[in-house]
């Protein structure tokens, strides 16, 4: 039997459990042993649980103990996972982590501990939940340069738009509604202001170039100032707003951000709905690839888990290469990138013309209204984009295009 701990029995802890007993037969059969939970690391008892004699609340134990080959941490955030974590791996521990935070930050230093002690660091789970992307990244599109990833990364936002377009309704409606499902937290703040999907596409990001991207430096928007009004417009173009995480390549580096975009509707991302998340990969020799799937939730991200678990399994004892070197990544800077805007504005025509030259027109009721033009420009660089919307005095919204 191979032993195995898990730090923290919260909603994913407590799926990699339950995935584990309940696919024991088939778990066997691919690593050639079972697989035992020793040990429960929580601050919490379980008293009654049938798990509550595997509990330990100090990390020493399951550091301390040479039975166990590989360590689960979900408990999330950054402390005290990044201690617990580089404790197991000095201890010659292979380790799986679901925990974004932990990952955007010390990816770089946990791979390097991992190989300095001949383990392994895998984190499959951090990016698109039960999405197969990270593996698919260092493993199976590694022949490849891949010149863009574009992914819906949180499936919260995702949820929130595809039910703003569905319904009509605002913002704030739309969140009170996510938050009694259970869909948004009650403090949304990482997801509607993009800070999740940051940390993911940092990390996508990082893997394709082999060296630390911050998440700091990612250009990131939310969908807080997106209105039912945006969304009709966005209808009566054809395209859906969706809060896409993006990284393209920009010579020997990439642009990355977070912003809500219009996306037309030919665009593979353009379908996906919901809760759901993918990953679209354009690799220069593969073309172009979608990984769709569950983003979150108990199961879906415990079985993303509980395959790293089956790898970890297979390679005891044997470091698998992977390049994160420490180093900072320069980003390009976001604002050379070009593309066609979509603006609002509450505005003449002749303005619009002077500062833009020709657009598109949009019309929908609040436009015909006569309160406000939608108008897209054409395509350009964000800096000019910039220079031109300065010369307008009652800009209302600006959403670009993909
Ligand atoms: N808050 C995240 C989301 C959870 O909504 O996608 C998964 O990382």
């Amino acid at each position: 039997m191979i032993k195995i701990a898990v730090m923290g029995y919260g909603t994913i802890g407590s799926g990699v459990v339950k995935v584990i007993e309940t696919n024991q037969e088939s778990i066997q059969k691919k690593t050639g042993e079972g697989i035992e939970v020793k040990y429960i690391l929580d601050v919490r008892d379980f008293e009654g649980d049938p798990i509550q004699s595997k509990v330990v609340h100090d990390y020493q134990v399951i550091a301390k103990d040479p039975e166990v080959d590989i360590v689960v941490e979900t408990m999330g955030g950054v402390e005290p996972a990044y201690t617990f974590v580089k404790a197991m791996l000095l201890a010659g521990k292979s380790v799986t982590t679901s925990n974004k935070a932990l990952v955007a930050v010390y990816g770089a230093d946990l791979t390097a501990a991992a190989k300095e002690h001949n383990v392994n660091f895998m984190f499959e789970a951090s990016v698109g939940g039960g999405i197969p992307i990270i593996r698919a990244l260092n493993s199976c599109l590694t022949a490849d340069r891949i010149e863009e990833i574009t992914g819906i990364v949180n499936g919260t936002t995702n949820y929130m738009l595809t039910k703003m377009s569905e319904d009509g309704c605002e913002f704030d409606e739309v969140l009170k509604e996510a938050q009694d499902k259970g869909y948004a937290e009650k403090d949304p703040t990482a997801d509607i202001e993009g800070q999740d999907a940051g940390r993911k596409i940092a990390i996508l990001t990082s893997l394709i170039a082999g060296q630390q991207v911050d998440y700091e430096d990612v250009h990131t928007e939310g969908i807080t100032h997106i209105s039912a009004t945006d969304i009709q417009y966005a209808k009566q173009m054809g395209r859906a707003v969706k809060l896409l995480a993006s990284c393209v390549q920009a010579g020997d580096t990439y642009t990355v951000m977070v912003a809500p975009f219009l996306l037309p509707n030919e665009h593979p991302l353009y379908s996906v709905n919901g809760v759901f998340n993918a990953v679209f990969v354009r690799g220069n020799m593969l073309g172009d690839a979608m990984f769709y799937g569950s983003g979150a939730g108990s199961l879906p991200t415990a079985s993303a888990v509980a395959a790293d678990v089956i790898e970890l399994a297979k390679h005891i004892g044997r470091h698998i290469e992977l390049e994160w070197k420490p180093q900072k990544l320069e980003l390009a800077d976001y604002k050379q990138q070009s593309m066609r805007f979509f603006v609002r504005a509450a505005q003449e025509k002749e303005e619009i013309e002077q500062a833009f030259g020709s657009v598109d027109y949009v019309e929908t009721p609040a436009h015909k209204k006569g309160k406000e033009i939608g108008f897209i420009t054409r395509e350009m660089k964000e800096a000019e984009y910039e220079e031109k919307a300065a010369k307008l005095s009652s800009i209302i919204q600006m959403i670009r295009f993909r």
